[in-house]
């Protein structure tokens, strides 16, 4: 049995924040507003989720692909990130927040990786809950770096298997995440964490990301109570562990 929540709330909430574009555009202002709104609803949603003791909460800030933007809404992204690393999350420092970096730093500049690393090793000792940032992220980017990790590591191939290759996985201090939320109403996973929700439940919702709030988080939380998680079991067979 993975070590999730079996309870009503979920221990790993992770999000896919989408819809700041279209939230600005709707106001007639540039998308790049829409992102800034985007990081208010971050720190507001940090603290949701703390409040209802969800332990780890996940959230998807720049994907691999989102290189492809306009260069100007990519600079404005990474600006916003040394802004939000460097003021933003001291503020959530304060609130118990630990805060971990997940994606490839390779191609990031100096200031950011710099901002970064000092984000994580200011919040390192907190424990209220901890906020993942997935910059510079892929899923399928996830399982190739953590397959070239253990061949680095020279582990024999009779001795990898999910449990050894999930320990190089970049969410590997967290369990898997019990409720994946999307925002803006597309229904697809995009590339996020696509080995970490293999039994995550999802819920989707047309709510743009800079307009998601404490109401939608509890419709959110309340549609995974009702949810039956078996994790492949058969649900009598649950109580005494029988596997099918
Ligand atoms: C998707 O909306 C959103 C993004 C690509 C950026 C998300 C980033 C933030 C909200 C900032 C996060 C900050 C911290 C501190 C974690 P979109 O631009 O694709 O919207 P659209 O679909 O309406 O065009």
């Amino acid at each position: 049995m993975p070590e999730q929540a079996l309870g009503s709330v979920p221990r790993h909430v992770a999000i896919v924040m989408d819809g700041n574009g279209r939230w600005a555009k709707k106001r007639h202002m540039p998308r790049f507003v829409g992102h800034k709104q985007g990081v208010d609803t971050v720190l507001k949603t940090v603290r949701a989720c703390a409040d209802r003791g969800i332990e780890y909460l996940t959230v998807f800030a720049f994907s691999s692909e989102n290189w492809k933007r306009p260069h100007e809404e990519v600079s404005g992204l990474m600006e916003l990130m040394l802004v939000a690393a460097s003021k933003y999350l001291g503020r959530l420092a304060e609130d118990g927040v630990r805060i971990r970096i997940i994606g490839d730093r390779s191609h990031l500049s100096d200031k950011l990786r710099g901002a970064w690393n000092e984000a994580e090793s200011r919040t390192r000792h907190n424990n209220r809950i901890t906020l993942s940032v997935a910059f510079n992220y892929g899923g399928r980017w996830d399982i190739v770096q953590a397959c070239r990790q253990a061949i680095r590591d020279g582990v024999p191939e009779h001795e990898l298997d999910e449990a050894r290759l999930g320990r190089y996985m970049a969410l590997n201090y967290a369990p898997d995440p019990d409720l994946f939320i999307r925002t803006g109403g597309e229904v697809r996973i995009s590339n996020f964490l696509l080995w970490q929700t293999a039994y995550a439940e999802l819920f989707f919702t047309p709510c743009l990301w800079p307009e998601f709030d404490a109401t939608e988080l509890d419709a959110a939380l309340t549609a995974y109570a009702r949810r039956d998680r078996r994790f492949g079991m058969v649900k009598d067979a649950q109580s005494d562990g029988a596997q099918h």
